[in-house]
């Protein structure tokens, strides 16, 4: 395959600096961890299972996603790559029976946590369920677009956002979180972020749709993770778009 057909096909997200700087955080933390064994829960075409696999070569990764079409992506890619220790699993990732979580050193989740579906309850069943299934001393590493904590508190914001969360999804953490706009800007900015949700749903066909997505705070995520019994080891945002990086360690 030609440089740019490599390129053309390894284009997920477009590489958008939102992904790749919250792909950065992911990948420095799980290689500070070293681990022998991580398992990627939604890891779409591989993307970051394949870079993980690469800088960690003595790792074992395992990718899990509910999508089987993805299978073939990754095993291109892998070729492309020349990676070996990396394996594609189809199944849901809030299953956790299905996966050898107590021989895991690390799980990473990269834009797949929103995609536990609401109730709330839900995500906190599956921190409880993952926190009880792992070893002591080891790590989940979330990365997340998070919802802005300022809509924390008005009810009405919030009830319209949860109402609306396909549009939201895309405006609010691509566009509406840049600190310096102007309350005008925001309809112009929301009319064009609209309109970018709908090119990424025809264009891209590793992410067919962008419903049931259902986020978070970092604040919230913090809390409960505390509450199960995990360590928030760190919580930071990456980028002004509340993309943040929030690393759990079971006691
Ligand atoms: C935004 S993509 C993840 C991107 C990927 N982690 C990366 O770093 O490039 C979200 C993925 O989660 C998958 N997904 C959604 N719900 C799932 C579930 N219940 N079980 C497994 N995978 C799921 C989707 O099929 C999709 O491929």
């Amino acid at each position: 395959m030609k440089i740019k057909e490599q390129f053309v096909e390894n284009d997920y997200l477009k590489k958008s600096s939102y992904y790749i700087s919250l792909q950065n955080g992911v990948c420095k933390v799980v290689s500070l961890i070293n681990p022998s064994y991580v398992l990627e829960l939604g890891c779409a075409n591989g993307n970051t299972s394949i870079r993980i696999a690469k800088e960690n070569p003595n790792c074992s990764v395992v990718g899990v996603d509910i999508r089987q079409d993805m299978q073939e992506k990754i095993m291109q890619q892998q070729k492309l790559n020349k990676v070996k220790n990396l394996t594609f699993v189809c199944g849901d990732l809030t299953k956790l029976n299905n996966y050898n979580i107590k021989n895991v050193d690390c799980v990473v989740m990269l834009n797949a946590f929103h995609h536990i579906e609401d109730p709330l309850l839900n995500k906190i069943d599956f921190l409880s369920e993952l926190h009880s299934k792992m070893r002591s001393g080891t790590y989940v590493v979330i990365g997340e677009p998070f919802l802005d904590e300022k809509y924390i508190g008005s009810e009405t914001i919030i009830k319209k956002m949860f109402s609306n969360r396909e549009k939201e999804s895309s405006y609010n953490i691509f566009w509406n979180n840049v600190a310096t706009l102007e309350r005008n800007d925001n309809l112009i900015l929301k009319e064009n972020s609209e309109n970018l949700a709908k090119i990424v749903s025809s264009e891209q066909n590793d992410v067919i749709k962008r419903t049931g997505e259902y986020y978070v705070t970092k604040t919230w995520l913090e809390n409960e993770a505390s509450q199960v019994g995990f360590e928030v080891v760190i919580s930071e945002y990456v980028n002004i778009f509340n993309d943040g990086v929030v690393v759990l360690k079971k006691k």
